[in-house]
């Protein structure tokens, strides 16, 4: 008997409708348009308005739009996966608010905390409980609302990130399309980019708050050293593997990270552009939210079609990584 395959029957995504331009910004702290978009290749990123939306309301209209394009409904889901390092709460986890949202009453679920690696470690998962045939329709969610940590006094740091989220439904697969082989690593180094308060290592308090303590910390020259190495090891590995090479695959899905770190992996690794899903542009880097909003993307607009081969590959804090093939 031939072993079950896990395929992503539906996709969605969602950003909200706030939009903050290089130029708002350039009002904030000391920077400009002319030193963004050189440097990082965004001009624009979404926010949400605190007290109106957060993490699991964003993950829950993206899964709604997945579910539809799988033309399944929520009662068929029997998990949801979330992966954000921005829940609504500490806890109890995002998955559950997303389940009560959505009704999905049959759905057990849960969150995992990969940072921008979040998305696929996900579907990692939900693939593993297909094929082995212990769930049968999962909702994978890669969600951040990275606004809500970022400090707005700080230019290394407050240009880069914007909020979203992106959905995936995965069940298992009668036809060609399939998620093949995922690469998953991690090597702990929690200095380069790090929440420090609000944890149980320091905890919520007058001072971590007076001192910035609940705002995210990036040691970003040294990450960019890290994500450039990590793009091309990832993107070797995912586009070498089940007898395929890197011409085979017809779409690259990255973490949009930096648009300089993305173009400068792709020129040594030989993926002309043309072949990248790209929309940091408009959206910055959304964390765990980022390859999933690329890939609805690329599949609403047409550029990915069934059939497709498509690699994606993401790397982040903790420091995490993650990188899968798939035939769309
Ligand atoms: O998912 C992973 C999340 N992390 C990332 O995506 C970050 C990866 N890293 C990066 O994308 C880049 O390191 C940055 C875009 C954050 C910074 O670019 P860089 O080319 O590495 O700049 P730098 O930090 O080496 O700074 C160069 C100069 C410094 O000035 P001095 O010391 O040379 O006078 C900075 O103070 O640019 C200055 N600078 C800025 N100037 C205007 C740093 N940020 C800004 C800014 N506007 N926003």
């Amino acid at each position: 008997m031939s072993q079950t395959k896990a395929y992503i029957a539906g996709c969605g995504s969602y950003v909200p409708e706030n939009v903050i331009s290089n130029d708002d910004l350039s009002r904030l702290v000391d920077t400009s348009d002319e030193w963004i978009v050189p440097r990082t290749g965004i001009r624009e990123r979404r926010k949400v308005e605190v007290g109106k939306e957060a993490s699991s309301d964003l993950a829950t209209a993206a899964g709604l739009k997945a579910i539809e394009m799988a033309g399944i409904s929520a009662s068929d889901l029997d998990l949801i996966v979330g992966a954000t390092i921005t829940p609504d709460h500490l806890f109890p986890n995002t998955a559950c608010l997303v389940q009560r949202n959505l009704g999905a009453h049959e759905a057990a679920a849960f969150d995992l905390s990969a940072a921008c690696a979040g998305f696929i470690y996900a579907l990692e998962v939900a693939k593993q409980f297909v094929i082995s045939g212990t769930r049968k329709c999962v909702l994978v969610i890669g969600v951040d609302c990275m606004t809500t940590i970022t400090d707005y006094t700080d230019r290394n740091s407050c240009i880069i990130f914007g909020d979203g989220a992106g959905a995936a439904v995965v069940r298992p697969s009668e036809g060609d399309s399939q998620i093949y082989e995922t690469t998953l690593g991690a090597r702990g180094e929690g200095d380069l980019f790090l929440v420090p308060a609000g944890g149980s290592r320091l905890p919520a308090s007058h001072e971590t708050i007076s001192s910035g303590g609940h705002f995210l910390k990036m040691e970003g020259p040294k990450v960019f050293r890290f994500a450039v190495q990590k793009m091309e090891e990832l993107l070797d590995a995912a586009t070498t593997q089940n007898g395929f090479s890197k011409d085979d695959v017809k779409w690259v899905i990255p973490h949009q990270v930096n648009l300089r770190i993305m173009e400068s992996a792709f020129r040594r690794i030989g993926i002309p552009m043309d072949r990248v899903i790209i929309n940091i542009d408009r959206y910055g880097n959304t964390s765990a939210a980022s390859v999933p909003m690329a890939l609805d993307e690329a599949v609403r607009d047409g550029r990915i079609q069934r059939g497709d081969l498509c690699a994606m590959v993401a790397f982040g804090a903790g420091l995490s990584w993650a990188s899968t093939l798939l035939r769309w």
